[in-house]
């Protein structure tokens, strides 16, 4: 049995679940489901990632306490994931004890073995606000073109990046005053020092083969040390040796990975160091957006092994969701929320949608109204589900819903069970989307043998009623390890076709068993089927959701290393 530890990356604590969550959140859910459906020993864990001045900015705007906001939004994304049956041991919380322990003690490690430094730095401060301004709190005209109203990093008419201090007639967008210049020391880890460390982290299997090209180029630029603190006023830990310094969100929000499983060990009696300690044998696997990948593939592993624990086994990067073939974003209306979408459809829709594109790689994945539409009744409903429904129908009426006490074609079911392994290694790898082309090859297959016995002919017969029972019984076994094997995908469609096949769980192991002399329960509606226009009620109902808000919840200011030749390189090549 392996014992294997899975992340989703922390959602921020200053908005709701999208689908852009989703995504990941449903990725990761099935490769932890399949983990645990062999047998293996698979912990999920997730948090908010509650620290920030967005955090901060968004509780004074809603006059609550930061404590208040965070406890209202961890609730409401918990529901939001759990409906959509996103399995986790552990949904927690970067704003907790746990977190802070191991915030110090990594930072203390790191400050002991000299890999942090602090160095003057110049910002543009709020004098209003009596705080310093992060990128996107500053707006003013292009230092380039002249275009005004622009964000702090980068121009949106031209296309220039610059450093919010070149901006010309620059605004706090907090308060609308004049930012003025001012300086402070900031504490800086020394990323620089882990570059051996890194080339040889990045080719040890942990990451995709197209991030690590990526790292090695931003290695070979040359790597940057990395800003981890931030002046009063934030919402954050304060830095232990620090006078109102606090850790800058980004380096609490991986050990939130760290704390969230501390809390779960807590109080499941599970001893912690078994997974962390630097030579543990057990497995740690992120999944994670490829906007993030320089978190999470240089500064963390960096951090964790100069620190003395373990490094991730496996970081797992998928692409960004698009829909329709434009970038989600709430100004054009292609925002749609996690509850939105659960006032239209059945979850089990969105997971085995996003399955079917799901590749081990992180190029983009479109949602396209036409195509989920026709993928789910022509795939999941026509397709797979007709196989029951088909089969059923005959044994309720004719065989007192019994199946048959041989199987009628051996070397056909042989041929299902024959692609397990195959299957499996999908899973492994993440390629669900051969996973659901082969197994929807397989119910085309099964179609076809029913369309050929054609059952409801012979039923007729009073000498070949026996053939209908085989017959139909190879259906309902054929539906049987084909649901098994979409489990991990479709959990409450599983869940409905265990009640109606009567034989408790399915597991990877007794799927390849067939049912014989079975007396199956009464069937139920399994699934329905949709309609395009739901969908495009769906979609007006999200763009309404979101008129009033914004675009800017982002905390990832200005990473210091170019992010945006990756995006798209990721998007056109995979
Ligand atoms: O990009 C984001 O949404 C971050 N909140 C992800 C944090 S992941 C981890 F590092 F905590
Ligand atoms: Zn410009």
């Amino acid at each position: 049995m392996r014992r294997i530890l899975v992340t989703s990356a922390l959602p921020y604590a200053n908005g709701s679940v999208h689908l852009g969550h989703l995504l990941e959140h449903i990725q990761t859910d099935i490769w932890v489901r399949f983990q645990r459906m062999r047998g293996h020993e698979c912990i999920y864990v997730c948090a908010d990632d509650t620290h920030g001045t967005a955090t901060m900015l968004l509780a004074e705007q809603e006059g609550v306490g930061e404590e208040a906001l965070i406890d209202r939004l961890h609730a409401e994304h918990l529901a939001d994931f759990e409906r959509f049956g996103i399995s986790y041991n552990n949904y927690y919380s970067t704003h907790s004890d746990e977190n802070q322990y191991f915030s110090n003690l990594i930072y203390t490690r790191l400050r002991d073995r000299g890999f942090v430094y602090t160095k003057d730095v110049e910002q543009l401060y709020d004098p209003e606000r009596k705080m310093f301004l992060a990128d996107r709190n500053v707006r003013g005209d292009c230092p380039r073109c002249g275009a005004s109203n622009q964000p702090g990093d980068n121009c949106d008419s031209c296309g220039a990046t610059y450093d919010a201090r070149e901006l010309k007639n620059p605004v706090s967008a907090i308060s609308n005053a004049t930012p003025i210049l001012r300086n402070s020391d900031h504490y800086f880890v020394d990323l620089p020092k882990f570059t051996d460390f890194l080339r040889e982290y990045i080719h040890n299997g942990s990451q995709q083969p197209e991030v690590a090209n990526k790292l090695t180029e931003w290695i070979d630029g040359g790597l940057r040390g990395w800003d981890i603190s931030r002046d009063a006023p934030y919402f954050g830990f304060p830095i232990p040796d620090a006078d109102d310094k606090y850790f800058y969100v980004w380096m609490d929000a991986p050990i939130g990975y760290l704390a969230s499983f501390k809390n779960w060990c807590t109080k499941n009696d599970v001893d912690f160091d078994e997974f962390w300690r630097a030579d543990s044998t057990c497995e740690v696997h992120h999944f994670i957006g490829k906007d993030i990948i320089n978190f999470h593939c240089l500064f963390w592993p960096s951090v964790l092994h100069h620190s003395d624990f373990r490094t991730p086994t496996k970081v797992h990067v998928h692409g960004m969701l698009t829909m329709n073939g434009e970038q989600m974003s709430k100004s054009r209306g292609t925002f749609v929320l996690a509850s939105t979408y659960l006032d239209y459809f059945d979850p089990d829709y969105l997971r085995y949608y996003l399955a079917a594109r799901l590749a081990p790689n992180s190029a983009d994945l479109d949602l396209g109204s036409e195509d989920f539409v026709s993928r789910v009744n022509s795939d999941l409903v026509g397709k797979l589900v007709n196989i029951a429904s088909r089969s059923e129908g005959f044994l309720a009426k004719h065989f007192d819903n019994t199946l048959a006490s041989e199987l009628a074609e051996p070397e056909l079911w042989q041929e299902f069970v024959d692609e397990e392994e195959r299957i499996a290694a999908w899973y492994e790898e993440g390629d669900t989307r051969r996973v659901v082309r082969r197994v929807m090859e397989l119910a085309d297959k099964c179609n076809q043998y029913l369309a050929n016995k054609a059952p409801w002919q012979l039923i007729k017969d009073e000498n070949r009623r026996d053939e209908v029972q085989g017959i139909c019984s190879m259906g309902i076994n054929l539906y049987r390890i084909l649901i098994a094997y979409l489990k991990p995908i479709v959990p409450s469609l599983t869940q409905r076709s265990e009640e109606f096949l009567n034989a408790g769980d399915l597991t990877w192991e007794n799927a390849t068993q067939p049912l014989l002399s079975h007396r199956l329960n009464k069937f139920g509606r399994l699934l329905n089927r949709i309609e395009l226009k739901t969908f495009n009620a769906m979609i007006e109902a999200g763009a309404q959701n979101t008129a009033v808000e914004d675009d800017s919840t982002s905390e990832s200011e200005s990473p210091h290393i170019e992010i945006d030749d990756f995006l798209n390189r990721a998007s056109r090549g995979g």
